[in-house]
């Protein structure tokens, strides 16, 4: 089977078993991959980069494309079977290979991680699976993580949280309202740029904060 479909199946796979972390039936499609990508390279100096949740590396691909041979790229994925995946293509894939000596991929929970002094984190984090109080911890560790001036990158699909609101029971219903509020408290402080991105399924905004 083409590498590409195998992804697809694990990916599949994992939103039917793994549906609270996983959050998505697919990978992300090439144009939301370019823009979380958007300040990829984009910084005069070397770049420090951190994707969180690169899940088959859809993004990693648009990522790595884009690194300079000076960046140093760390991957954080909490599920062992992405892991497993990502450890072969960076064997076996040319593209992911020639950059692997400046790639770190990291077993565990981004909550976890110790260090700090990122210019760049792309997350790809299924926020509306989580509670408030989640949300707000790992906002707060994205912060912690970032050097003064780095930049935060992630998606949300467009209008999927508020119609979620509407159809769930009101235990859900008030835990999706509290997920929203903590990201519009984090967003109207610290959004400096939103790209649409219309060719994805569903739609995605792609969010970039500067804390
Ligand atoms: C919506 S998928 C995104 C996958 C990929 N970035 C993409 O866009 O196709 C969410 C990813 O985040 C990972 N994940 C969920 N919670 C995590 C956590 N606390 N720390 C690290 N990775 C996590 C999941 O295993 C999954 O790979």
């Amino acid at each position: 089977m083409p590498r590409a479909l195998a992804g697809y199946g694990i990916f599949f796979r994992q939103f039917i078993q793994r549906y609270h972390t996983t959050g998505a039936v697919m990978p992300s499609g090439r144009p939301l991959a370019a823009a979380l990508c958007r300040y990829v390279g984009g910084a005069p100096g070397p770049q420090r980069i951190l994707e969180v949740g690169p899940g088959v590396g859809a993004v990693t691909m648009t990522l790595v494309e884009r690194m300079r041979d000076d960046d140093d790229l760390c991957l954080v994925e909490i599920n062992e079977m992405f892991v497993a995946y990502l450890q072969e293509a960076f064997k076996e894939r040319p593209q992911l290979r020639s950059k692997a000596p400046r790639v770190a991929l990291v077993h565990g929970r981004v909550e976890d991680l110790s260090r700090e002094g990122y210019d760049l984190i792309i997350s790809g984090l299924p926020l509306n699976n989580f509670t408030a109080p989640e949300v707000d911890r790992i906002l707060h560790g994205f912060a912690r993580l970032l050097k003064p001036g780095g930049v935060l990158s992630f998606f949300e699909y467009i209008a999927v949280r508020s119609a979620k609101t509407w159809v769930s029971l009101p235990k859900e219903r008030e835990r999706l309202r509290a997920v929203d509020a903590v990201l519009r408290r984090a967003l109207d402080a610290t959004e400096f740029r939103r790209d649409w991105v219309w060719p994805n399924v569903p739609p995605a905004w792609v969010h970039h904060l500067r804390f």
